[in-house]
């Protein structure tokens, strides 16, 4: 009969040499399968005396089950490894830093559209919004300036299909914006009642053939109209005197209402600015365009210019941002370089 020590030593070293599970079975398959060597020798047993049987059996048994200890401790041995080895693959490093939320942030000039809004919305002005596809009735025609005007030669912009064309300035919403509210007060203005002021600023995008350090083919203009029965100039300068000293939070800037031309005002002027004191203080720095709507364009607006009369002012808000802040190239604003605008959350 085989040695049954041998046996179990070489059941024992097979089993530690398996290295995976399926490894093990096959191992085991040797000594305890079907036709494995421990089942061979049970088999073997019948041919033997029955003391033989006995002692024989006994210590067939006794090697048996050394094996499927051994069997047993290998098993659980390979399945610990591979709980280890699992565990490991999936293991969480809670030291690693968190993922970062970095908060986002206004644009500095749609800080500063928010900004003047909310000074002239304290006024009493209203917000409008208006397309910046424009036909070219609202944005030359209406305004006084036809087809031959000359001033039309410094708003080159951009014709797109149909007749229609990149507003060159906000101007065109003075039209939209008081026609609107003319028709919603005919009836009382034909009938001599007259109608509520219209006190209106319209933001947006504008566009000309113009790109340098200080002109950008797209930029920003804020438009402001203030038309009643008894709307003077004097108002318009109360007015923006008091939104430019609010804006950049100055009281002693001054401003100068410097003689210019605009087809759509008479008379016209162009707004210059100082400040008192910092860096710019002493120079004059020209914010917006303005005038007294010319009587034309009243009529435009479906209103009697011998009884409705007032001013408007067209302002650049990407050069005031840049005065606010300190920036000096506008193309800055448009470039999207998160470096130059994270400055600003
Ligand atoms: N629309 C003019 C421009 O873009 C500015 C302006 C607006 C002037 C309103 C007078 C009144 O230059």
């Amino acid at each position: 009969m085989e040695d049954l020590d041998q046996l179990v030593a070489q059941a024992r070293a097979n089993f530690a040499q398996s290295a995976t599970p399926a490894d093990l079975e096959d191992a085991k398959a040797v000594f305890l399968g079907k036709s494995g060597r421990l089942t061979a020798l049970m088999k073997g047993l019948g041919s033997l005396s029955a003391d033989e049987k006995k002692t024989h059996g006994a210590a067939i048994n006794l090697a048996k089950q050394a094996v499927e200890e051994a069997l047993q401790l290998r098993r659980q041995a390979l399945a610990d490894a591979e709980l280890e080895r699992q565990l490991r693959s999936e293991a969480i490093d809670v030291s690693l830093p968190g993922r970062q939320h970095s908060p986002g942030g206004l644009h500095p000039v749609s800080m500063t559209l928010e900004r003047i809004e909310a000074i002239f919305g304290s006024m009493g002005f209203e917000v409008a919004d208006g397309p910046e596809i424009e036909t070219d009735w609202f944005n030359f025609t209406a305004l006084n300036t036809p087809a031959d005007h000359p001033a039309r030669s410094m708003h080159d912009t951009f014709y797109v299909e149909g007749g229609h064309l990149l507003r060159t300035h906000t101007s065109p919403m003075q039209i939209r914006h008081a026609v609107q509210h003319v028709k919603r007060h005919r009836a009382n203005i034909d009938a001599g009642r007259g109608m509520p002021e219209i006190r209106v600023i319209a933001p947006g995008r504008t566009y000309r053939v113009d790109s340098d350090a200080t002109h950008s083919p797209m930029f920003h203009q804020c438009e402001g109209l203030w038309i009643g029965e008894n709307v003077s100039f004097k108002d318009l300068k109360v007015v923006f005197t008091d939104f430019c000293r609010s804006f950049f939070e100055s009281g002693d800037l001054v401003l100068r209402f410097r003689p210019s031309f605009f087809p759509f005002t008479e008379p016209s002027a162009e707004i210059d600015i100082q400040f008192a004191s910092g860096p710019l203080a002493g120079r004059w720095l020209e914010v917006a365009g303005s005038g007294q709507v010319h009587p034309n364009v009243v009529r435009n607006m479906g209103l009697d210019p011998e009884r409705y009369i007032g001013f408007a002012f067209g302002m650049g808000p990407d050069r005031l941002t840049m005065l606010r802040y300190g920036v000096n190239d506008l193309r800055l604003f448009f470039d999207g370089d998160i470096r130059f605008l994270a400055q600003f959350r």
